[in-house]
């Protein structure tokens, strides 16, 4: 699997430049009548904008320095001047608005998309993906590059148009104006633009510095806040404060010199500016006293000089979020093109009703593939058989769960049910007929009930039922208000034994065909316990069952015991059997590794 360069900022250079510029215009395509309209406006604004320094010069020559007007002409003309100025400058106000919104808009509307696309095709993506990204850091980056691309859309796309449109007209005017005094300040645009460029250069290395810094810093907090308890347990705060102080030093430091970097060149395009008038000012000057220009076209001059320096300073900033906004964009659209190994099959098998028959044949695998889990496993399991699966930590009970609900695909051998391979069914069949309580539960802050149901519509009659039969009624009567209990982060939590109470009536709701039951290795509560018991025996009944099992009570009401180690299966049988053999379960039972509080059992 590709790794997305999430520790570089910059170009990966995976995707060349103008593929992710189609992309992104293959998301504005939607928006064109929009964007046409943006354009039109911007024609507007420009031309408004350009208009203004040429009324302020017939402002001037017509009526202000005219001598051949009487009195009262040139004070109404330059009346008339002056309502044009004031209602041009209202139509770039409000054109200008428009544009900002119509653009602001279209920009939110397509990152709503991206982020939309984002989320479903994560949703979707293989958890072999997640083993090799840090989440923490993922999150962070992922949020970041929307942003920075939002950035894009927003602050620079909507006036870079603007921009380059400004600059190209108010050369052509200066021209059309006077040509010499024109080429004469046509000498500071290669400088103008090399400093640009050279800055542009500069500033995009400093802010790549920062942003990298900033996703270390942002990691680093998240990593901590989520390791708070081991952090506290180990006393490692001091250590862990250390660490932060120093990279929040090294960010204000990077920060710091970008500061350095843009105090330089902001009085350079200054300097740039002020002989660009000096010049102005001396050779207009003379053509003024030699006739040669008017009073009303030097100040028009001087106002499109204005104009002309402001864009070009504020275009390397632009051009340092448009870079750095393409490499986001690469690295989202990288991430949306990564292709899914688990997927359901093109023509999928049509189960009519499951029976419920396992099968793992000489099933390898590991979650790298130079580090095997699970080796040559051969296992059969017939329809309505309890088997519990033992073995110490470590040895690969989990893992089979995981390759036959298909969270991973085996290397080798296949897993097989009812006879059909796992992997020719589609993923939603395969999942609906295999009921799994993990370890680990997931909770919704919500009502127990909406807990229970999630997606499924049941009534509330058919889970008070299915809690009823198989004994739970304690565990739902003990919560302050029953199944409308609201539980989860910030209200009632429930403790490990009635998380996995919640789980199991989760499953048994969905009434499927197998049951897998990955019981929780800490000791859970005794009132739970008791109850998760019943549920278990009561649940058994009927079904296929795979129960990973840490409590002696569950093996015993299996059928047979599975004992692992070592990702190799390596004893099978009744309780009494492998007693009897005196094996490796004879001895995991004798070091009191599976108790259930009346003590280790005998044969
Ligand atoms: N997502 C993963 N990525 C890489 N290695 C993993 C992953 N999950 C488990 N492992 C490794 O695979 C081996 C078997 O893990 P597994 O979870 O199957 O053990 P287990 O028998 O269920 O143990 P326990 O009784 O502690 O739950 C372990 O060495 C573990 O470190
Ligand atoms: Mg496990």
């Amino acid at each position: 699997m590709r790794n997305f360069g999430y520790d570089e900022e910059g170009w990966s250079g995976t995707q060349k430049e103008h593929r992710i510029w189609q992309r992104i215009l293959g998301y504005s395509a939607s928006h064109s009548p929009g964007l046409l309209l943006a354009v039109v406006l911007s024609l507007l604004v420009t031309g408004a904008t350009l208009a203004l320094p040429r009324l302020m010069q017939m402002g001037i020559d017509d009526y202000i320095t005219a001598t051949t007007l009487g009195v009262g002409e040139r004070v109404h003309g330059l009346g008339v001047i002056a309502l044009i100025y004031g209602i041009l400058v209202v139509v770039v106000f409000l054109t200008g608005f428009l544009q900002i919104v119509i653009l602001e808009r279209i920009g939110q509307s397509i990152m709503h998309t991206i982020r939309q696309d984002l989320f479903s095709h994560l949703l979707k993506l293989d958890l072999a993906f997640f083993n090799k990204q840090p989440v923490g850091r993922l999150v962070t980056r992922l949020t970041n590059d929307i942003q920075n691309m939002h950035e894009m859309f927003t602050s620079v796309l909507v006036t870079v148009f603007n921009d380059f449109l400004k600059l190209a007209g108010i050369l052509v005017l200066l021209f059309l104006m006077n040509f010499r005094l024109a080429l004469l300040l046509s000498l500071f645009v290669p400088a103008a633009i090399a400093i640009t460029v050279v800055f542009s250069r500069l500033a995009r290395q400093k802010f790549r510095a920062i942003r990298q810094q900033l996703v270390r810093l942002n990691s680093f907090l998240q990593e901590s806040i989520f390791g708070l308890r081991v952090i506290q347990l180990f006393g490692r705060q001091a250590d862990n404060y250390g660490r932060y102080v120093s990279l929040s030093q090294e960010f204000v430091q990077r920060t710091l010199a970008q500061i350095r970097l843009f105090g330089t060149f902001m009085p350079l395009t200054e300097l740039m500016s002020s002989m660009a008038i000096a010049m102005i000012v001396w050779y207009g000057g003379g053509e003024i006293i030699r006739q040669e220009l008017t009073l009303g076209e030097f100040v028009a001059f001087l106002s499109y000089m204005r104009l002309f320096f402001q864009p070009l300073r504020e275009l390397s900033q632009k051009y340092s979020i448009v870079q750095s906004a393409l490499a986001s964009a690469e690295r989202i659209f990288d991430l949306l093109d990564t292709t899914m190994q688990i997927r359901s099959p093109e023509k999928p098998a049509q189960p009519k009703q499951i029976k419920g028959s396992i099968t793992f044949a000489n099933v390898s695998f590991g979650y790298n593939k130079d580090e095997v889990i699970l080796r040559d496993i051969s296992l059969d399991i017939a329809p309505g058989e309890t088997v519990a699966v033992v073995g110490s930590t470590g040895a690969g009970k989990s893992t089979l769960i995981n390759l036959l609900v298909r969270f991973y695909d085996p290397l080798q051998g296949r897993v097989l049910l009812d006879g059909i391979d796992v992997r020719e069914f589609t993923l939603q069949d395969l999942r609906s007929n295999i009921g799994v309580v993990m370890q680990d539960v997931f909770i919704l802050p919500d009502t127990l009930l909406a807990n229970i149901v999630l997606e499924t519509g049941i009534g509330r009659e058919k889970v008070m039922e299915i809690i009823r039969d198989t004994g739970m009624e304690a565990f739902v009567n003990g919560l302050p208000d029953g199944l409308d209990t609201v539980i989860g982060e910030g209200s009632l939590e429930l403790s490990a034994g009635e998380k996995q109470l919640l789980c199991f009536a989760r499953v048994l709701c969905r009434d499927p065909a197998v049951l897998v039951l990955d019981e929780a290795t800490s000791s859970i509560d005794t009132a739970s316990e008791n109850i998760l018991e019943h549920a278990v025996a009561a649940s058994f009944k009927d079904r296929t069952s795979l129960v990973i099992a840490h409590r002696l009570s569950t093996i015993r009401r299996a059928d047979r015991i599975i004992v692992m180690d070592g990702g190799r299966i390596k004893e099978q049988g009744t309780h009494g059997e492998l007693m009897a053999l005196q094996g490796l379960y004879y001895n995991l039972v004798q070091l009191d590794l599976y108790q259930d509080g009346n003590g280790p059992a005998g044969p």
